[in-house]
């Protein structure tokens, strides 16, 4: 049954058993507000570790002063039951103090992949993300972490990030999780009234016509990106940017050739939201 952790040393005690065991940990960083998508994070951890541990922290420091931290959905009893039915074995909770203690002086940067996309949107926030991240890791020694594809560029920084620490950590990442309309599932999602709810299905649609017109045989980056604006447009849902660009390093393509992400931001309504898919010409 599910265990509330709520300090570093009470985490290690409980996890140092565990590793003596020979017993595998798997970690889902998450900030609550659960949906299938960290669901799904959490099966793929238990189908591949011995204990699974999620934490639940709406980590400051990765919101900008004008975003939505105060805001954002917590709800701990809902959470924690959605864990332990999914199989979870310890839900990490700490207070911000215990992440953040008083003389706090550290911050974790991954250069060049964190200046396109968001980060070029949201100064600060993969240092935030790249720095908790860093401390879970660090706190919970994990065999494996798991996390989604949803924020694509997100878990290419934790890779870079995985791999020039050294750290001893496999990272993997799980498919984007979706509404049956399309939409991807987002704690974010909470903020959207019945006409914003209906609109934000573009960002799907714009995926769609990226994938319809690449399957047409469309090969030029712009063309396809058109293509996208086009069905964002039919919404009313005006981009903060529609881009393609390289799997891996993040840096604009010209043309589609094997694989290439198209990743896109909007605001609909009060919701900042975000979606990706890889497009293939194979
Ligand atoms: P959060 O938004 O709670 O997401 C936790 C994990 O769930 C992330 O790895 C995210 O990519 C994944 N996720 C979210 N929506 C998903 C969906 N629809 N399908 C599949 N996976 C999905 O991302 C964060 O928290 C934070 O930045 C964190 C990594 C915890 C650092 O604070």
């Amino acid at each position: 049954s599910l265990r509330i952790v709520r300090t570093v040393a009470e985490l290690r005690t409980l996890l140092e058993r565990e590793r003596s065991a020979d017993r595998s940990v798997g970690l889902v960083p998450t900030m609550g507000a659960f949906h299938d998508g960290h669901r799904s994070l959490m099966e793929r951890a238990g189908a591949d570790c011995d204990l699974v541990v999620v934490s639940l922290f709406v980590n400051p420091t990765q919101f900008g002063p004008r975003e939505d931290l105060a805001a954002y959905p917590r709800d701990e009893q809902r959470d924690a039951a959605i864990a332990g039915e999914a199989g979870v074995d310890v839900l990490f909770a700490p207070p911000v103090e215990e992440v953040y203690p008083d003389g706090f002086a550290t911050t974790v940067r991954v250069g060049g992949l964190t200046e396109t996309l968001e980060g070029a949107h949201r100064p600060g926030h993969f240092d935030g993300v790249a720095t908790v991240v860093a401390k879970l890791l660090g706190m919970a020694q994990p065999d494996a972490a798991f996390f989604g594809q949803k924020d694509a560029q997100q878990a290419l920084v934790i890779r870079r990030l995985v791999r020039d620490l050294d750290l001893p950590v496999r990272i993997e990442i799980c498919p984007t999780v979706r509404e049956a309309d399309g939409l991807a599932m987002s704690s974010r999602n909470a903020y959207l009234g019945p006409a914003d709810r209906a609109r934000a299905i573009a960002l799907r649609r714009a995926l769609d016509a990226a994938e319809a017109a690449v399957a047409a045989g469309e090969r030029d980056a712009a063309a396809v990106e058109s293509a996208a604006r086009a069905a964002l447009a039919e919404h009313g849902v005006e981009p903060e940017y529609v881009a393609l660009v390289a799997t891996d390093s993040l840096s604009p393509v010209d043309r589609v050739d094997g694989e290439v992400l198209m990743a896109l931001a909007a605001r609909v309504g009060p919701a900042r939201l975000i979606d990706n898919t890889i497009l293939s010409t194979t």
